[in-house]
């Protein structure tokens, strides 16, 4: 019998548990699945950082954490985790909102779509927007999620650049890596999106000093997490017109505290953290098939290389 503890909120223990063991009786598992199975009988943890579960040294017996997020910078370098822990990827649902919520934002900051939308005083005053080919956007982040949107971007005729830490070959898109891409990457980007992960090499990448080297005027969404931006920096180039409008889903501090300048300045638009939710049906799914994997003695899906972080 495997043993799966559900650790992710009670909220979220109301949505899964049914598509769980749907998922889990498809591949004809016996197990059992509950959000308060003894430490010590633990084969499975089915992982939120909601559930505020932190010290894992109780689960002696703990075969793999399976995270329902796909940022897991809260417990990468958690010491007391030492066995796989393996990150949300769902293309059906979490990537398939992300690359929505991208194209849209992408979308309305190339055609200039504010002007329309918000014209208290009802001017009649044309602006053509280029055609996309004339448009270039870089992503940063080429994995599951900013290569699909990468992708996606380009399939709509952007000019697409793409940066991530290793060479990568995305069909469409114009690849670059390391410190040296970064440059390259940053200077065409006259729309700039954010899909990196949190990790101690990602932070403030975004900075005076980046910022700086964006076409002037550049606009940036960032889906990715909060600390890749230093916020100050980003008020700063707004207010100089150094960055034309930012639109940011993540922040250093969720929910974004009513304070913050972010809230207030024209150039931001803040989205409560909706870019991309993970869909119930399709994680449990996910989640199923890396149990079964398990079970198995198959390699797991997703993995985190703990060393990176992410
Ligand atoms: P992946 O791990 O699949 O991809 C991460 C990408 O970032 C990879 O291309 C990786 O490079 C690159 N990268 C990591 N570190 C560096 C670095 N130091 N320099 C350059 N590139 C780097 O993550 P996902 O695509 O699945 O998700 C990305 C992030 O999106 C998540 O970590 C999470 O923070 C965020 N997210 C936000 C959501 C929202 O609703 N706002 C929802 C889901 C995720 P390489 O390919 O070489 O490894
Ligand atoms: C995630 C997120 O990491 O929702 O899955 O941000």
């Amino acid at each position: 019998m495997i043993e799966i503890l559900f650790s992710a909120g009670p909220e979220s223990w109301a949505e899964y548990e049914a598509p769980l063991r749907e998922a889990l009786d498809g591949h004809g598992l016996s197990y059992r699945l509950s959000c308060d199975a003894a430490p010590e009988s633990v084969d499975y943890i089915v992982y939120a950082p909601s559930s505020g579960l932190r010290d894992f040294t109780p689960y002696t017996r703990l075969r793999a954490v399976l995270s329902l997020w796909a940022g897991v910078e809260t417990i990468t370098g958690n010491e007391t985790l030492r066995v796989p822990l393996a990150r949300m990827v769902d293309e059906e649902g979490l990537t398939t909102g992300m690359v929505e919520y991208v194209a849209g934002h992408v979308l309305r900051h190339h055609l200039g779509m504010d002007a329309y939308i918000v014209n208290p005083g009802h001017e009649w005053a044309p602006v053509v927007p280029p055609l996309a080919p004339e448009r270039p956007v870089t992503v940063l982040g080429l994995g599951a999620l900013g290569s699909a949107c990468a992708t996606a971007l380009a399939g709509l005729g952007f000019p697409v650049t793409g940066w991530s830490r290793s060479p990568k070959d995305v069909a469409g898109v114009t690849c670059l890596h390391g410190e040296e891409g970064l440059e390259a990457a940053l200077a065409h980007a006259q729309i700039l999106v954010l899909l990196l992960p949190n990790t101690p090499a990602t932070q403030n990448i975004l900075n005076a000093e980046t910022l700086a080297r964006l076409p002037r005027g550049a606009a940036i969404v960032n889906p990715g997490r909060g600390p890749l931006i230093d916020d100050a920096a980003l008020i700063a180039a707004l207010d100089s017109g150094q960055v034309g409008h930012a639109t940011l889903d993540v922040f250093r501090t969720e929910p974004l505290p009513a304070e913050h300048p972010f809230w207030a300045h024209p150039g931001v638009t803040v989205t409560p953290h909706i870019a991309a939710e993970t869909r119930v049906s399709s994680a449990a799914r996910v989640v199923a098939e890396n149990i079964r994997r398990g079970e198995a003695g198959e390699p797991l899906l997703h993995l985190v290389d703990r060393d990176a972080g992410y």
